[in-house]
């Protein structure tokens, strides 16, 4: 079998980043985003192994072809490569750099996400349209986890007139009270999710999941324990792998019910799975959270990989996708608002998905010195847009957190040295408060019981579904 196209580069000149949902909206924007980004400021014998997963085997084929197209067009059309490279630019030398492979996984199937990850971590990687032979990655550098669902049903018009008359434009359109959660939630069937499981012992039956916290968080969070192997690090030299967790600005305190952890019956869903994103990637690092978030790092897959991967934590800003059911018109419509409300001044109406891919190509990419030296861990990042459309990283602000986990009030405010869109109090909910001591004590509370339910909840399927700890490390089967 003929060695991969990136073999003769040096290790550290190979970046493997994993990306899920991206055959459409924002995941799209963010593999176009990156292989951008990469050939412009990598070095030119460096490789980007680009691995999207999308559901199905022909959503795989139209991705990659779709992310080669836009890797054509970069190359012929970039002025930054012909820069770089100099006069005898060849355009197929960028197109060279950038390998394209795809997976299958449905993150409301937990056995499709363990099967994906043996096939990650023992098995071969594909490339459905044939054009590179299945191989063997190494390692992931990044996991950016994007896919995820709404649950909406629709609008509430009243709502919305209300909210649009005592808001205005651009707060109604940045934290939406109007979005309908579809009644009854979506829950997945048990029984079809264990198959041949469920017949061995039919009193391990594990909790119920609710479809929009599964697709949104949970199968994310077995996910990156599953891909662990290739995320972790055994020597401080080498790069630490990197978990992008996908969010959204408009998740606050009030959208999650620790009562209603999935949010079956009271909160909206969307909204409360974004919200347990957020506690959860903040305070993973958190002393008394490492407590409880300690276990899922240090599997018997890992135990020859003590250096775990870092979480960070990334949102879209707003972007006109199909995440939110609209017929034709609506959807022009809205986009027509959101472009509105950008020229209002709101920072966070990106509209377009590559525009929204921003933030998290960013902490893809970045090196980990400059996110070392922002802390970037302890910040929720937001693709943030100028009114002329320039897009940059912005710290966003969560309710119990604040900017950066730290105490902030209108004084603190007043000494933000940041300029126009990224500064704090641009974008701000109206009624956000101060973040305080207390609040902060009570967000890394927070944190340990989000863990500790999570943790419970992926033990308990692990067990149902006969996944020895570590089974990926030893290629079990499932
Ligand atoms: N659009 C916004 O304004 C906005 C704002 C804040 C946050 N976000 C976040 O951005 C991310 C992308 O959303 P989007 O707006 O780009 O929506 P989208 O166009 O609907 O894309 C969602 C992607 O997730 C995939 N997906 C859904 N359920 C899945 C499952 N069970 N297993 C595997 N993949 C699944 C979809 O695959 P299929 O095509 O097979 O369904 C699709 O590729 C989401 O996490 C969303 O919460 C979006």
């Amino acid at each position: 079998m003929a060695s991969p196209p990136w073999a003769g580069a040096a290790s550290h000149e190979q970046y493997f980043v994993l990306l899920t949902g991206a055959n459409s909206g924002v995941g799209l924007g963010i593999g176009q985003r990156i292989i951008d980004e990469f050939l412009a400021s990598r070095p030119l014998s460096s490789h980007l192994i680009l691995i999207p997963t999308t559901r199905s085997a022909s959503k795989s084929r139209d991705t990659i072809l779709s992310l080669r197209a836009h890797l054509k067009k970069t190359s012929k059309s970039s002025k930054q490569l012909r820069a770089r490279a100099g006069p005898d630019y060849d355009p197929q030398s960028a197109i060279s750099r950038v390998h394209v492979l795809s997976v299958q996984v449905d993150l409301c199937d937990p056995r499709s996400i363990y099967s994906v990850a043996k096939q990650l971590v023992h098995g071969k990687v594909s490339d459905p349209t044939g054009v590179i032979d299945d191989v063997r990655i190494p390692r992931i550098d990044v996991a950016l986890f994007n896919a995820g669902i709404g649950g909406w049903s629709g609008l509430d018009w009243l709502c919305l007139a209300k909210q649009f008359v005592t808001e205005g434009i651009v707060q109604s359109c940045t934290f939406p009270a109007f979005k309908m959660a579809a009644v009854p939630r979506s829950e997945l069937d048990t029984k079809k999710l264990l198959g041949s499981s469920s017949k061995s012992d039919p009193k391990n039956q594990p909790p119920k999941l609710a479809e929009v916290f599964c697709a949104n968080v949970f199968g994310h969070y077995i996910l990156a324990h599953e891909l662990l192997p290739l995320l972790s690090r055994s020597e401080p030299s080498e790069p630490l792998g990197r978990v992008v967790w996908t969010s959204s600005v408009d998740a606050t305190h009030e959208h999650l019910n620790f009562e209603d952890f999935q949010a079956r019956s009271d909160k909206p869903p969307y909204e409360s799975s974004k919200r347990i994103t957020d506690i959860m990637c903040l305070t993973a690092d958190l002393p008394s959270v490492q407590k409880v978030s300690t276990p899922y790092f240090s599997s018997p897959a890992t135990a020859d990989k003590p250096i775990k991967p870092r979480f960070y934590l990334s949102h879209p800003g707003v972007v006109c996708t199909p995440l939110f059911p609209l017929n034709w018109f609506l959807f022009y419509a809205y986009c027509l608002v959101m472009y509105l409300a950008r020229w209002l001044g709101s920072p966070w109406h990106v509209v377009g998905s590559y525009a929204g891919a921003g933030a998290t190509s960013w902490l893809a990419l970045a090196d980990q010195e400059t996110l070392d030296s922002l802390h970037a861990e302890r910040v929720k990042w937001g693709s943030a847009v100028t009114r002329m459309g320039h897009v940059a990283p912005k710290k966003t602000e969560v309710s119990g957190w604040g900017w950066e986990g730290k105490v902030e009030n209108r004084e603190t405010l007043k000494r933000d040295d940041a300029q126009g869109i990224l500064r704090k109090e641009r974008g701000r909910k109206w009624n956000a408060g101060d973040t305080t001591e207390d609040l902060l004590v009570e967000f890394e509370e927070e944190g340990r019981n989000c863990w500790s339910r999570l943790e419970k909840l992926r033990e308990a399927w692990e067990t149902a579904l006969g996944e020895p700890e570590g089974a990926v490390a030893n290629g079990h089967s499932a």
